[in-house]
């Protein structure tokens, strides 16, 4: 038999990267202890919209295999009682971000024209004029359209440098001109086959190859927002894509770096980081960004630190000629359909053991889009399970215990 416990930190492998609940407002020790050490640091804060988000998670394997039933659940809200409250936060994000990073580090700043003014003169204070080096326009194509006015279709990405010393190599992020005609260009070959459009001025002829590389200036047309059927999606209103996160990292950090993110929602800056073989920090306010971002990182080389959830909910397991059967979760939750079954209740678990408080991950099983099923039998002494931990397919992670009982 296996009892409910509180959990507050679950470690995979050496658990080097982290994930963690946390309010910027008070700053944990965790963070406090990285100052100084962060290459880069993304923030993609509330843009003060005053709407309330919901998120959408596939449910069972049918939700996961097709899209559907996949519920509503509260995620954030983007609430202030005033533009002052706000700031306040605003400033707090800003000034945390800066003191994380290491001399050779660069902030950037996410948001949309709600806020991107006031923003800019606060990172002027905070990071100082001559550390501004650009902002970025990411423009994309989604949502309703404006008669009244030109539609507002494009987010504002600030760049800030810690000091003089910062890291940037744009040559990380070329782009193929392609065969694109460009402003009536004459079009041409060379000896070698190689096609490309020329333009001459004051006699001189200037050439652009087709198969040369380009790099981003600071108008991004060409990352689109996540559609609602793209695999990479979480569910997580807001969730910004990969592609774009690659793009901000690469030029900016090597392996081995540290990428903070104080507000880090589904986990978009932690799954690009790692995929780029950054270290990486990631914190935020809301447990279900947690529980989400935990569920899509690899499960290896991470601490989350997140109290586990409580709420009534029986962990049923069995054993069956030397195999630990997962039965799943009796629950109930008002999101979930009726009738529900207790092996769909369950969106992952792992087993491991629980030391000084802490959970050690020794296996880890997860439904995705790629694997809707869940494994459920394991071939190995059942005794040998000691320790439980389960998210439900409402997003609580709960931990477990033997009891001894049979
Ligand atoms: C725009 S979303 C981030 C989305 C994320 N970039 C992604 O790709 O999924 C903003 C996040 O800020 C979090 N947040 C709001 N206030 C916070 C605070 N005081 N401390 C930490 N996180 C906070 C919210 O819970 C929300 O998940």
């Amino acid at each position: 038999m296996f009892e409910q416990v509180n959990i507050e930190r679950e470690v995979f492998g050496n658990g080097e990267n982290l994930l963690m609940r946390g309010n910027v407002m008070a700053l944990p020790p965790e963070f406090r202890n990285l100052a100084g050490k962060a290459q880069c640091v993304y923030l993609d804060p509330p843009f003060m919209t005053g709407e309330k988000f919901m998120r959408r998670r596939p449910y069972g394997e049918a939700g996961w295999k097709t899209g559907t039933p996949a519920p509503r659940y509260p995620a954030y809200e983007d609430r202030y009682t005033s533009e002052k409250e706000y700031l306040r936060l605003l400033r707090r994000l800003v000034g945390a971000s800066r003191d994380l990073l290491q001399e050779t580090g660069v902030f950037y700043l996410h948001l949309d024209w709600r806020m991107a003014a006031p923003a800019r003169i606060m990172c002027d204070k905070v990071f100082g004029k001559t550390r501004f080096l650009n902002e970025i326009i990411w423009t994309y194509e989604s949502g309703g359209r404006s008669r009244r006015y030109f539609s507002r279709k494009h987010d504002v990405i600030l760049l800030y440098a810690k000091s003089q010393k910062y890291f940037f190599d744009l040559t990380r992020v070329p782009l193929l001109r392609g065969d694109k005609r460009r402003n009536h260009m004459a079009r041409g070959v060379d000896e070698q086959g190689r096609m490309f459009s020329r333009i001459t001025s004051n006699g001189k002829e200037y050439r652009y190859y087709d198969d040369e590389p380009v790099y981003p200036s600071d108008v991004w047309t060409d990352i689109g927002y996540l559609q609602q059927r793209d695999p990479e999606r979480t569910g997580y209103a807001t969730q910004k894509p990969l592609k774009l996160l690659e793009r901000l990292l690469l030029p900016v950090t090597n392996p081995g770096d540290l990428v903070a993110d104080l507000c880090c929602g589904s986990g978009t800056t932690m799954e690009a980081a790692g995929q780029l073989g950054c270290r990486f920090a990631g914190m935020d306010v809301n447990p279900e960004a947690v529980a989400v971002t935990a569920n899509r990182l690899k499960p290896e080389n991470l601490t989350v630190i997140c109290p586990t959830g409580k709420g009534k909910a029986e962990l049923l397991t069995g054993e069956e000629e030397g195999r630990f059967e997962m039965g799943g979760l009796e629950m109930e939750h008002p999101a979930f359909p009726a009738k529900a079954n207790p092996a769909d209740n369950l969106e992952s678990w792992e087993i491991g053991r629980i030391e000084d408080g802490v959970f050690r991950v020794e296996q880890s099983f997860r439904r995705s889009f790629r694997y809707p099923e869940l494994v459920r039998s394991l071939k190995m002494d059942p005794q040998a399970v000691k320790a439980i931990m389960t998210t439900d397919a409402a997003g609580i992670r709960r931990a477990w215990q033997r009891t001894g009982e049979a």
